[in-house]
């Protein structure tokens, strides 16, 4: 056993490298999902359906309208666009649907989108644990999914993902059925004692998966439904690991970026492929022909296969699985996974309030 695979397995060498605990807010994950699942708006939106969904957020807080989206663009005859940054775009008017996620409340450009969403009088609902969201959203009356405080946003995915998925359904918008959504808690439920520190590497996926990325930057490239989860990786690796991570689609991977696996730095990276059971035929070949063409380039090949059978287990059982492996990572490069100290100096020099001036309203 390596030395790396050693410092995973030691009890004392975790707490040491994780002085916040972020292992017990991650092994907590299934119990967040399942608390996230009984949330609802208060007061209850309005009942009728939209023809489009906004899902404005930024970070750790945009992912669980990626999730939805994702889920959704297969079975809802009504788009859901993911809006990062300030304001709304015009789609966003007459009877579109905003939902507006800042697990802080405090993030500027969710707070103008909310601001552009009430002067175009459009259905909201909040999702956040307090802050100026939470208090525009009382002022407005705006219907509020009020989150418990206390974790980093992007550990809170299932906060921000279940109540999402709630208030769609109440607009008329079933992305995951209740089936899909009790498959994918038990789906979670099953992956949290697999990956949790207590299970040694030789036996735990997401420690598998770090020490076989090990310094080696990681490439992840999902399929057409998992690519929000490959990019999800990728943030999760960023701020957990604080390293760099690339993260892509299939197949539009194989119009351009592939090519760049030519360069000399490809030895240095690791490629992560986020795989699942019954891909449609033509993007499991191109997964293989990809991995032919690329694998022995790159440094390392990992392979990833989501959990589960409906689209919800999958997707959050590939996410669940990213985080743990970037957790391991900051392990392994000796740093904390939890603070986010660059990000957290960012909002404090742009201000919470950050004017919307001249950007998208
Ligand atoms: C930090 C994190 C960030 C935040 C983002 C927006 O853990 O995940 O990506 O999500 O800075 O902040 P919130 O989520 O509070 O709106």
């Amino acid at each position: 056993m390596s030395s790396e695979a050693r410092r995973l397995d030691d009890p004392a060498a975790i707490k040491r490298g994780d002085p916040y605990d972020a292992r017990h807010v991650l092994a907590d994950f299934p119990r967040q999902c399942r608390t996230a699942a009984g949330l609802r708006p208060v007061p209850a939106p309005p009942a009728a359906r939209p023809p489009v969904v906004v899902a404005a957020g930024m970070g750790g807080s945009a992912a669980g309208g990626d999730v939805v989206a994702a889920c959704g663009a297969e079975r809802l005859p009504v788009p859901i666009v993911v809006h990062r940054g300030y304001g709304l775009p015009p789609v966003a008017s007459g009877r579109a649907m905003v939902v507006a996620s800042s697990y802080s409340g405090g993030t500027a450009e969710v707070l103008s989108a909310v601001d552009v969403a009430v002067e175009r009088r459009l259905a909201i609902v909040a999702i956040t644990s307090g802050g100026a969201l939470r208090e525009r959203a009382a002022r407005h009356g705006i219907p509020t999914v009020l989150l418990p405080a206390g974790l980093m946003p992007r550990m809170a995915l299932g906060y921000l993902l279940f109540p999402a998925i709630a208030a769609l359904r109440a607009a008329g918008l079933e992305v995951a059925g209740e089936s899909e959504v009790a498959e994918a808690l038990d789906v979670v439920e099953t992956l949290a004692t697999a990956l949790v520190p207590e299970r040694p590497a030789a036996d735990n996926e997401a420690k598998r998966l770090a020490l076989a990325i090990g310094d080696r930057l990681p490439a992840v490239y999902g399929g057409p439904t998992t690519g929000a989860i490959a990019y999800r990786w990728k943030t999760d690796v960023e701020e957990n690991a604080k390293a760099f991570a690339l993260s892509g689609v299939l197949p539009e991977m194989n119009h351009n970026t592939i090519e760049a696996w030519r360069a000399p730095g490809a030895g240095q990276m690791h490629l992560v492929l986020l795989r699942e059971q019954d891909e449609p035929p033509a993007i499991a070949r191109r997964f293989t022909v990809t991995r032919e063409l690329i694998g022995d380039a790159a440094g390392g090949v990992s392979e990833c296969w989501a959990r589960g059978r409906g689209r919800l287990a999958r997707l959050l059982s590939l996410a669940y699985m990213g985080q743990w492996t970037s957790y391991y990572l900051a392990l392994l490069r000796g740093v904390d996974p939890w603070t986010v100290p660059l990000l957290d100096e960012l909002k404090r020099r742009v201000g919470v309030e950050g004017a919307s001036d001249g950007v998208l309203d």
